[in-house]
């Protein structure tokens, strides 16, 4: 109101350029509206009754448009600063591990240093298993995504949920009708629904009812869904409900971030999500979140109808492999065969170039795709395998 005021000043005063103001419609704080006032400029009116001409413009549109850019844009720069650090770590860990590997060979179980050693390896694996939601999150995961029908998915995790949740909370599981294929890695989707339910269990700590339901969205629903960011398509929809403590409005917009939690030290890492929104992202899906303080918290996923196509040659898209996997050489030739190890990181190699010559495998080591060729061709093709 004071802003309306001074503008009304200003174009009284004849002033030109008066700063449009941004302002909630009253009584309903969803919409946004922009009052444009302008003076009226001609000159003649002597003693005119008006002096200014206002126009409002709803930009509830708009705003929610800037809110969604900063958004995924916070997402994606956080992405890539833990897939950034990840990238690292995990080649630190690998380095760590394969030394712990090589050091256990050496040692017997009744040395002394060995459950030392013993334990910087778990520690090191458990590191790695954090650094994997990170990447994950960072969508930096390689992806083995193949068509399924989720309903035989959940059919298969319906178990494994239950013993979850407990006894406290009753687990219902809602399949949908003729439920459309979709393609996803079977593994990475059971991760999000154990993480989903896992979070809901933990937002019921004194029971509660937990029910995972499947349904086809058609392209023409999904154009009516609240939602802006999802593409209009057909999806097959996954939700997952509790009945649990509900997440509050500032909170539920930060669930997604890596680390963000409200547990306590030691109980959550606040990865959770994170993981289950990169895995999503990375299949081409989309995650929602709808919460009510006291009531409950319900996970939306829609992953995208999988419509078979005529083959085409090779799966663009897939996430280039991850660095630094030790591939287990082939039975018959276990022991005997000529290895090309390619690998940019140093440490890494030389763990890995050390594990593989001790078991007596014929080692020829690269630190780029460049040079693996070069060696390559100037063993005349002879290598076994090759380990990237
Ligand atoms: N179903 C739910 N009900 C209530 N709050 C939830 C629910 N799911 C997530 N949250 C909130 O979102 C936060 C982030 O969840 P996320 O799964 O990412 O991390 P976490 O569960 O705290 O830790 P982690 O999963 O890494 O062990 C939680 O700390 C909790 O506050
Ligand atoms: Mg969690």
């Amino acid at each position: 109101r004071p802003a309306f005021a001074a503008a009304f000043e200003k174009a009284r005063q004849r002033q030109a350029d008066i700063e449009p103001i941004d302002t909630l419609l009253p009584g309903n704080e969803e919409r946004h509206m922009r009052f444009y006032v302008n003076a009226v400029a001609d000159g003649t009116g002597e003693g005119a009754e008006e002096s200014a001409i206002v126009y409002a413009v709803e930009t509830t549109e708009q705003k929610a448009l800037e809110g969604q850019m900063a958004q995924s844009q916070k997402m994606q720069a956080v992405g890539q600063l833990a897939g950034g650090i990840a990238h690292d770590f995990n080649n630190v860990l690998t380095a760590i591990i394969m030394a712990s590997d090589l050091l256990l060979t050496n040692h017997r179980p009744s040395d002394p240093s060995f459950p030392d050693i013993m334990n910087i390896k778990q520690n090191a694996n458990r590191a790695a298993s954090l650094v994997r939601q990170l990447l994950a999150f960072s969508r930096k995961q390689t992806l083995r995504p193949e068509v399924l029908n989720l309903t035989d998915v959940l059919a298969d995790l319906r178990m494994l949920l239950a013993r979850l949740v407990g006894n406290d909370i009753k687990l219902k599981v809602d399949h949908g009708r003729d439920l459309w294929p979709v393609k996803v890695d079977i593994g990475q989707f059971e991760q999000v629904v154990v993480n989903l339910a896992v979070n809901a269990r933990d937002a019921m700590p004194n029971g509660g009812e937990l029910t995972v339901r499947t349904r086809n969205v058609t392209t023409e629903e999904s154009k009516s869904l609240p939602y802006r960011e999802l593409a209009p398509a057909d999806y097959v929809v996954v939700e997952v409900e509790d009945t649990g403590s509900g997440i509050a409005p500032e909170v539920l917009k930060k669930i997604f971030e890596p680390f963000f939690t409200t547990k306590e030290v030691g109980k959550g890492t606040g990865l959770g999500l994170s993981m289950v929104y990169g895995i999503i992202k990375q299949t081409g899906g989309f995650i929602f979140c709808e919460s009510e303080v006291g009531k409950g918290s319900v996970f939306r996923i829609f992953l995208p109808r999988y419509i078979a196509e005529a083959r085409t040659a090779g799966e663009p898209g897939e996430a280039p492999a991850a660095p630094a996997k030790i591939v287990d050489a082939a039975k018959d030739l276990s022991g005997s065969a000529t290895v090309l190890l390619v690998e940019d990181e140093d440490a890494v190699r030389m763990g890995g170039m050390r594990a593989l010559t001790s078991r007596g495998y014929t080692v020829h080591e690269a630190s780029s795709g460049v040079e693996a060729l070069e060696i390559f061709e100037a063993l005349g093709g002879k290598v076994d395998i090759v380990v990237s």
